[in-house]
């Protein structure tokens, strides 16, 4: 079996070798920009690595893979103008670097693209492989639209945000890991529960995401810091922050919330601290240590023995930062 790291950088080589050259150029400089960038490759990481515990020739997969980090790229180009954001990666977002226009269609190119590559997967697995992918690119669809539309509501509860986060971020992880599966030959038990670590895992992902934004390192981050308190998202930390705020603090989260001023690092700081007064930061780590147990615990149903288990389950806790 291959370690993250060795199929990092064997699908990052095959990624790299893609020649996606057409005319006009300016419609896919952005696109090979994007893509040139770097970003953790988890999706294709868990596509593969999911494969890997049932069959050794990963190679076959890079092309389902492929599909699937295209399409996650397609979706921050969206997302970044949706959310205003101005850096990801370390590095100017595409409507900031060229415009509006821009990042929308050459978004809309990097979709068809993660379709051709979908579509060259071997097998006849395909039409199942083509069917979760719809599934799964319309719910990332209506998380997002969820998103958006918290934004102007200050009634958003836990659950609703839970829902939200499940469908923008982790249906991908879990048909990731799904799609492994069923292409490595599992049971239909086995790839079911596969599609659950990766929806534990990606639900864990997006609420560490959110502490970033607040209380991340914008060198290791890659983007701003305070971004989601200026779009007034309403992450874990917003809605239990405001549900634990006393009258005063209370007021103040309203009053930031209708900010229009030009004091954006204001707001943020004003924000950060209710969130510290109220010790929200801790109680998100520790739902995302519960979620990751949980994930754990489906992985430990697959039936297979531990030996072949260990490297996603190392890998997963890599990326929520945990000691296993
Ligand atoms: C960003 O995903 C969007 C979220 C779901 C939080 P990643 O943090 O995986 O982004 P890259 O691909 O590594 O840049
Ligand atoms: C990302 O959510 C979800 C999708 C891109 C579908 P965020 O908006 O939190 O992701 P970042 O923080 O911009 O990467
Ligand atoms: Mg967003
Ligand atoms: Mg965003
Ligand atoms: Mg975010």
């Amino acid at each position: 079996m291959k370690t993250a790291k060795q199929i990092q950088e064997e699908f990052e080589g095959y990624l790299q070798s893609l020649d996606y050259s057409r005319q006009p150029d300016s419609l896919y400089v952005p696109v090979r920009y994007t893509l040139s960038l770097g970003g953790k490759r988890i999706r294709p990481t868990f596509l593969i690595m999911a494969y890997n515990m049932f069959a050794d020739d990963v190679e076959r997969v890079f092309c389902t893979a492929a599909g699937m980090e295209i399409f996650h790229n397609f979706t921050l180009l969206h997302d970044d103008l949706m959310d205003k954001a101005d850096m990801r990666r370390g590095r100017p977002t595409v409507h900031k670097k060229w415009n509006e226009n821009v990042a929308i269609l050459s978004g809309d190119g990097m979709l068809v693209l993660a379709y051709r590559y979908l579509s060259m997967t071997s097998g006849p697995e395909l039409k199942r492989i083509l069917d979760l992918a719809n599934e799964t690119f319309t719910g990332i669809m209506e998380g997002q639209q969820y998103d958006m539309e918290f934004e102007t509501r200050d009634d958003v509860t836990e659950q609703e945000y839970i829902e939200m986060i499940r469908l923008k971020t982790s249906v991908l992880l879990a048909a990731c890991a799904q799609m492994g599966a069923v292409l490595g030959g599992a049971s239909e038990t086995d790839s079911r529960l596969l599609y659950e670590f990766g929806e534990k895992v990606g639900l864990a992902f997006q609420l560490q995401d959110d502490l970033l934004d607040v209380y991340g390192d914008p060198a290791v981050f890659g983007k701003k810091i305070g971004g989601d308190i200026l779009c007034n998202k309403k992450t874990y930390l917003y809605i239990n922050a405001y549900n634990l705020a006393d009258d005063g603090m209370r007021s103040e989260l309203d009053r930031w919330a209708a900010y229009d001023g030009d004091d954006p690092e204001s707001k943020i700081a004003a924000v950060r601290s209710i969130y510290d007064a109220v010790k929200v930061r801790s109680l998100s780590e520790k739902l995302i240590a519960s979620l990751f147990d949980e994930a754990i615990l489906k992985l430990d149903a697959v039936s297979l023995p531990a030996s072949r288990k260990s490297l996603l389950r190392e890998y997963a806790g890599s990326l929520l930062n945990r000691v296993l």
